[in-house]
C-alpha cells in the first residue's frame, strides 16, 4: 500500500460526509484489526478518547474540535444565550475526558472563541462557522507536523554518517495515529522519506510502552508500512540499546510543556531522557506549540492522569498477573525535566534553553 493511501486509512478523525458523526479509527483494536467506527453522542466521544480510541495530544484535540462542532450543530435553540449554555455543558463535558493533553483545552478554547465572536450571527451560521473551525485545526495539524518533520530532518541529516543507518529511538506513538497525517516524533522520518531517503537509511527502536503498548502496536505498526527499518524493544531495554550505541538520536512526542521547557509525555519518557543524558544521546521533544502551556510556570503544575490497575494487572493476559487486591501505580504520564533535554523542535522554530525566552521569541504565548 503506498504510504499516502495508509494514511488516509489509518486518519485519526473525520467527518462523516453527512456531518452527522464522527468516524473515527479504533486503535484499541491496531494492529490486528482496522476498523472504523461513528461516534455520534457526547458520550461516546467522551468514551472514545477516555478509552484511548483515539489518542494522541493533537489528534485529541483535532477530535475534540469536531466533537464539539456535532454536539453543536444538534442544538436547539433560537437564540444565542440558549445555544451558548448547551455549546458550555458539551465543552465542559468533552474537557472532564482526559487532564494532562493540553491541546484538548486548547481546542475547545479555540472553539469557543470563534462560538462567542460570531454571536451576532444566526444559528445556523454559527454552527458552520464551528465546523470550519475544526477543519481549519485538522488541516494546521498537518502543516505543524510537516514543519517539525523539516527541523528534524535537517537533525537526522547532521547526524547521518556515510553509509550507516541512522539509529532512532522513540517513545509510545507520536506518529500519524496520533495526529492528522505526520506525526510529530516520526514527522523526520516521513520527510526524510520524501527527500529521498529509503526506509533502510533509518533504523527506528519503538519503545513497546508499558503497559498500553502503543510503541509496539502502533508506531512499529506504521513505519513497517512505510517500509522504514523498525525493532520493538519492552521499556526496559532502553538502557542495554543505548550502551551498545545503536542509538544516535531521540525523538518523542509530548502532551504538555510547561513555560520553563519541562515535558509531560507517556509514562516511561523521563527514564529514557536521564539514559540518553547518561550516554550522551541528543534527546529531542517534538511539539507543536498548541501542546506549550505558558500558563503552567514549570512541569510540577502538570496534572498527571492516573489510570485504572486493570491496564497493569489482567488486561493483555490470559490471565491475573498480580495478585488480587494488590495496589497498582499507574500514572499515563511522566514529566521530563527541561535540563534533559536537548532541544524543543516546535512547528516556529528549534528551541533550546532557556526555554520560556525561547518561546517567547517565536511568539509562543
Ligand atoms: O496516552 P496516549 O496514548 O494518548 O499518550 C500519547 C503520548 O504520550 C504522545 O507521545 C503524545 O500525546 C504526543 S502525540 C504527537
Amino acid at each position: 500500500m503506498k504510504i499516502e493511501e495508509f494514511f488516509d486509512e489509518v486518519l485519526t478523525v473525520r467527518m462523516t460526509p453527512e456531518r452527522d458523526a464522527l468516524d473515527i479509527i479504533d486503535q484499541t483494536l491496531l494492529p490486528g484489526t482496522i476498523k472504523r467506527i461513528n461516534l455520534k453522542t457526547k458520550e461516546e466521544i467522551w468514551e472514545a478518547i477516555k478509552k484511548l480510541r483515539v489518542r494522541g495530544a493533537p489528534a485529541i484535540g483535532v477530535s475534540a474540535a469536531f466533537g464539539i462542532a456535532l454536539l453543536a450543530s444538534k442544538i436547539e435553540a433560537s437564540d444565542f444565550e440558549v445555544f451558548y449554555k448547551e455549546f458550555k455543558e458539551n465543552k465542559d463535558y468533552l474537557a472532564s475526558s482526559r487532564p494532562t493533553a493540553v491541546n484538548l483545552f486548547w481546542a475547545l478554547n479555540r472553539m469557543e472563541k470563534v462560538c462567542q465572536a460570531s454571536k451576532d450571527k444566526s444559528i445556523e451560521e454559527i454552527k458552520n462557522i464551528l465546523f470550519e473551525e475544526a477543519y481549519k485545526i485538522q488541516a494546521e495539524d498537518v502543516q505543524i507536523s510537516r514543519n517539525i518533520g523539516e527541523i528534524g530532518f535537517k537533525i537526522l541529516e547532521e547526524l547521518k554518517e556515510d553509509g550507516e543507518p541512522i539509529g532512532i529511538e522513540t517513545h509510545c506513538n507520536a506518529g500519524t495515529l496520533a495526529t492528522a497525517k505526520y506525526g510529530t516524533a516520526t514527522a523526520p522520518m516521513y520527510i526524510a522519506l520524501e527527500h529521498g531517503w529509503k526506509g533502510s537509511d533509518m533504523h527506528v527502536y519503538c519503545d513497546e510502552t508499558r503497559p498500553l503498548l502503543q510503541g509496539a502496536r502502533l508506531t512499529a505498526f506504521e513505519l513497517k508500512q512505510a517500509g522504514i527499518t523498525t525493532t520493538v524493544q519492552c521499556d526496559n531495554m532502553a538502557s542495554a540499546l543505548q550502551k551498545l550505541g545503536k542509538v544516535k538520536v531521540i525523538f518523542v512526542g509530548c502532551d504538555r510543556v510547561a513555560r520553563n521547557g519541562d515535558a509531560a509525555n507517556k509514562i516511561g519518557t523521563s527514564l529514557l531522557a536521564i539514559c540518553a543524558k547518561h550516554y550522551g544521546i541528543p534527546f529531542y521533544v517534538c511539539a507543536p506549540s498548541s501542546t506549550i502551556d505558558m500558563e503552567t510556570p514549570t512541569g510540577k503544575e502538570i496534572p498527571i492522569e492516573m489510570r485504572d490497575s486493570e491496564e497493569i494487572t489482567s488486561m493483555w493476559y490470559k490471565e491475573r498477573m498480580a495478585p488480587e487486591g494488590i495496589e497498582v501505580f499507574n500514572p499515563a504520564f511522566d514529566v521530563t525535566d527541561h535540563d534533559l533535554i536537548t532541544g524543543i523542535i516546535t512547528e516556529k522554530g528549534l528551541c533550546t534553553a532557556p526555554y520560556d525566552k525561547a518561546f517567547e521569541k517565536l511568539g509562543i504565548c
